[in-house]
C-alpha cells in the first residue's frame, strides 16, 4: 500500500468521526431508518487502516456532516423531466422501409439510414471514461481523476418502450450514486415479432436487417440519450452467448453453425462486425459510453482457450480501429484455465468453457477485465464468492489493469440478498483494488416482470445496503 493511500485512509477515518456521508441519497419511499451497514462500519474501522501510523496532515476538504444512519430517512423525490427529449412515438411497427438491409451478408458496408429520434452526443464537454494514467488499475470516470465506484446492470433498459420508465431508471440510478449501468446493446430475431417487442436486427438466410422503427434502434438512441441526461455511463455488449434476446443462436439459425463454430464463422462474424460498426459509429461521440463490450458471457464450451482469445483480439482491435477513445472489454465470466495455476482445478478453474481470464487480460486492446459471480448456479458455496473476487484482483495486479466484478447475484426472494452479498462487497472494498462492481441487477418494482430472483428492488431495505450505501462507501474509498 502506498503512503498516500494510508494517509488518505487515515484522513477519511478522521473525517468519519462524524460519520461522513457523501450526500443524502433518496430512499425510494422506504420509511425505515437504517443504521450504518456492516460494510461501512468495517471500512471505517478496518484495523489494517486504523493501526497504521502515518505522518502528515489531512487536508480540510472533507466536511461531510450527515450521518449515514439518518441520511436515508428523508425521501427526496427526483423528478423525471422528459421535456428536453423528443419522443419518437410516431412509427409503430417495422415496415419494409424501416428494416434496412444495408448490413446484410454480402454487403461490405453499413449505412446509417435514419436521423436519431432522441438527442445524444449532447455533452461533448464531459470527458470520456478511461483507464487512469496515474492509477492504471482504476478508472478516470469523467475527468475528475481516479476513483473507486459502483455500478449496476439493467439489461432490459434497451428493451422497454416507455421513455418515462427509462428516465426514472437512470435518475434513480444516479440518485443512488451508482455511476455505470450495463444494458444489452443486442436484440436480434429471426422473424418479425411485431411492434410490441424490441429488436435491432432481423437475421435470416438473406441477410441482416436493421430495425429503425420505434421498437428498434431508436430504443438504443433513447438509452444513450437518457444516460447522458442523467450523467450515467453505459456498458453495451454486442452479442449474447445465451439465446435470450437473440444472440449467437439467432445468428446460427440464419447463417448455420453452432455455439462453438460461431466464433470463427465467416458470415456470422461479418454480420456481427457490421452491427458493431453501426453502434460504435452511431454512439462513439457520446460520453455516456463507458465501454464497448464484445458480448455477454462469451463461452466456447470444450474449445481450446485460443478460440476466444483470437476472437477477442481480432474484434477488440476492430473496435479500436473504429473508435480509439472509448474503452473496450470482453464481458466474460472470468473463468480460469489450468495454465493460470489458480484454484483447485474444479469447474471455474478448469477452462471447460474455453475462457482463460488471465490469458485474455493480456490482450492489449481490452482495457479492463470482467468477471461474474453466481456461486449458486455454478456449484460453489456462498463464501467461495470472496475467494473468486480476491483471485481476480490478483490477476489484475499482475497485468496492472483494472478489473471489474460486472455481475454478481444470488437467487432468492426479494429482500433476502444481503446476508450473501454484503460480505462479497466487503471483501471487494477492503481486500482488493477492484475498480468497480456492478450488482445484478437494479430493479424497479413497476418493472418486476423483467426481473429475476437476483434483483435488488428499490423498494426493499436491502437496496439501501447493497446499492446506496455500497455506492457511497466505494466513492469514499481512498485511491
Ligand atoms: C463526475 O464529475 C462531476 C463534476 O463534473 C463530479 O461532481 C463527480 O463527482 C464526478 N463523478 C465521479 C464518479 O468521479
Ligand atoms: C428476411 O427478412 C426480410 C425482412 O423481413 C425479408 O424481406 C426477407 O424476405 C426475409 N428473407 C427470407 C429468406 O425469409
Ligand atoms: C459444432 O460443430 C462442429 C463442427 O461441425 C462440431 O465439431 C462441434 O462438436 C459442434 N459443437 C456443438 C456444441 O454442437
Ligand atoms: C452459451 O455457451 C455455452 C457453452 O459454450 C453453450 O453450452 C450454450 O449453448 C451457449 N448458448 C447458446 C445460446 O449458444
Ligand atoms: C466453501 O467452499 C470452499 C471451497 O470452494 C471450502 O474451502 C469451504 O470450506 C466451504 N465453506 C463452507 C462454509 O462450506
Ligand atoms: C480479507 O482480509 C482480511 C484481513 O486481512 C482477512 O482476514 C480475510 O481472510 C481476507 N478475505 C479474503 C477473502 O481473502
Ligand atoms: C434467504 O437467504 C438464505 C441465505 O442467506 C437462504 O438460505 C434462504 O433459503 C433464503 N430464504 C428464502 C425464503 O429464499
Ligand atoms: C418490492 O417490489 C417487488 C417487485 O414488485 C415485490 O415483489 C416486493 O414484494 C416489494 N417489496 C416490498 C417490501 O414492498
Amino acid at each position: 500500500m502506498h503512503y498516500s493511500t494510508i494517509l488518505a485512509a487515515a484522513c477519511s477515518l478522521l473525517a468519519a468521526q462524524g460519520l461522513a456521508a457523501p450526500n443524502n441519497p433518496p430512499n425510494y419511499g422506504n420509511t425505515v431508518t437504517v443504521t450504518k451497514t456492516k460494510e461501512i462500519t468495517q471500512y471505517r474501522t478496518n484495523t489494517a487502516f486504523k493501526t497504521t501510523t502515518v505522518a502528515g496532515s489531512c487536508s480540510a476538504s472533507s466536511s461531510h456532516s450527515a450521518s449515514l444512519s439518518t441520511s436515508h430517512s428523508s425521501s427526496t423525490s427526483h423528478t423525471s423531466s422528459a421535456t428536453s427529449l423528443t419522443s419518437s412515438s410516431t412509427a409503430s411497427s417495422p415496415t419494409a422501409s424501416s428494416l434496412s438491409s444495408s448490413s446484410g451478408v454480402g454487403y461490405s458496408s453499413t449505412t446509417y439510414a435514419t436521423t436519431p429520434a432522441y438527442p445524444f452526443c449532447t455533452s461533448y464537454a464531459t470527458p470520456f471514461a478511461s483507464v487512469d494514467r496515474t492509477h492504471p488499475r482504476l478508472f478516470n470516470y469523467n475527468g475528475t481523476g481516479a476513483k473507486y465506484f459502483a455500478g449496476t446492470n439493467t439489461w432490459w433498459a434497451s428493451h422497454i418502450l416507455s421513455d418515462t420508465d427509462l428516465d426514472t431508471v437512470f435518475s434513480d440510478i444516479k440518485a443512488s450514486q451508482l455511476q455505470v449501468t450495463r444494458v444489452w446493446g443486442f436484440g436480434s430475431v429471426n422473424t418479425d415479432p411485431g411492434p410490441g417487442t424490441v429488436f435491432f436486427q432481423l437475421l435470416n438466410s438473406t441477410g441482416s436487417y436493421l430495425n429503425y422503427a420505434a421498437n428498434g434502434i431508436p430504443r438504443l438512441d433513447a438509452v444513450v440519450s437518457y444516460a447522458e441526461k442523467n450523467g450515467i455511463k453505459l456498458v453495451l455488449p454486442f452479442v449474447n452467448n445465451w439465446s435470450d434476446l437473440g444472440g449467437i443462436a439467432s445468428y446460427n439459425a440464419a447463417f448455420g453453425g453452432n455455439a462453438t463454430t460461431w466464433y470463427t464463422d465467416t458470415q456470422s462474424q461479418q454480420v456481427y462486425r457490421d452491427y458493431i460498426k453501426l453502434l460504435v459509429n452511431r454512439y462513439k461521440c457520446s460520453s455516456a459510453i463507458f465501454a464497448w463490450e464484445l458480448g455477454n458471457e462469451p463461452r466456447c464450451h470444450g474449445c481450446p482457450t485460443s478460440v476466444i482469445y483470437n476472437w477477442a483480439t481480432g474484434v477488440s482491435e476492430y473496435i479500436k480501429s473504429l473508435d480509439s477513445k472509448h474503452m473496450v472489454t470482453l464481458g466474460d465470466e472470468g473463468w480460469f484455465a489450468p495454465p493460470d495455476n489458480i484454484g483447485d482445478g474444479s469447474y471455474a478453474y478448469s477452462g471447460a468453457e474455453g475462457v482463460d481470464f488471465s490469458l485474455n487480460l493480456g490482450i492489449k486492446t481490452l482495457d479492463y477485465g470482467t468477471f461474474h459471480l453466481y456461486p449458486d448456479s455454478w456449484g460453489y458455496n456462498e463464501t467461495w464468492g470472496s475467494t473468486w473476487i480476491v483471485e481476480h484482483d490478483a490477476v489484475g495486479a499482475k497485468y496492472n489493469k483494472p478489473v471489474v466484478l460486472e455481475e454478481y447475484g444470488f437467487a432468492t426472494v426479494p429482500g433476502n440478498h444481503t446476508a450473501v452479498e454484503e460480505p462479497w462487497q466487503q471483501t471487494l472494498l477492503l481486500n482488493t483494488s477492484i475498480a468497480m462492481d456492478q450488482f445484478w441487477q437494479f430493479g424497479l418494482p413497476s418493472l418486476s416482470s423483467l426481473s429475476d430472483a437476483n434483483t435488488i428492488f428499490t423498494n426493499e431495505t436491502e437496496y439501501i445496503t447493497l446499492a446506496e450505501d455500497h455506492a457511497a462507501v466505494m466513492l469514499e474509498k481512498a485511491v
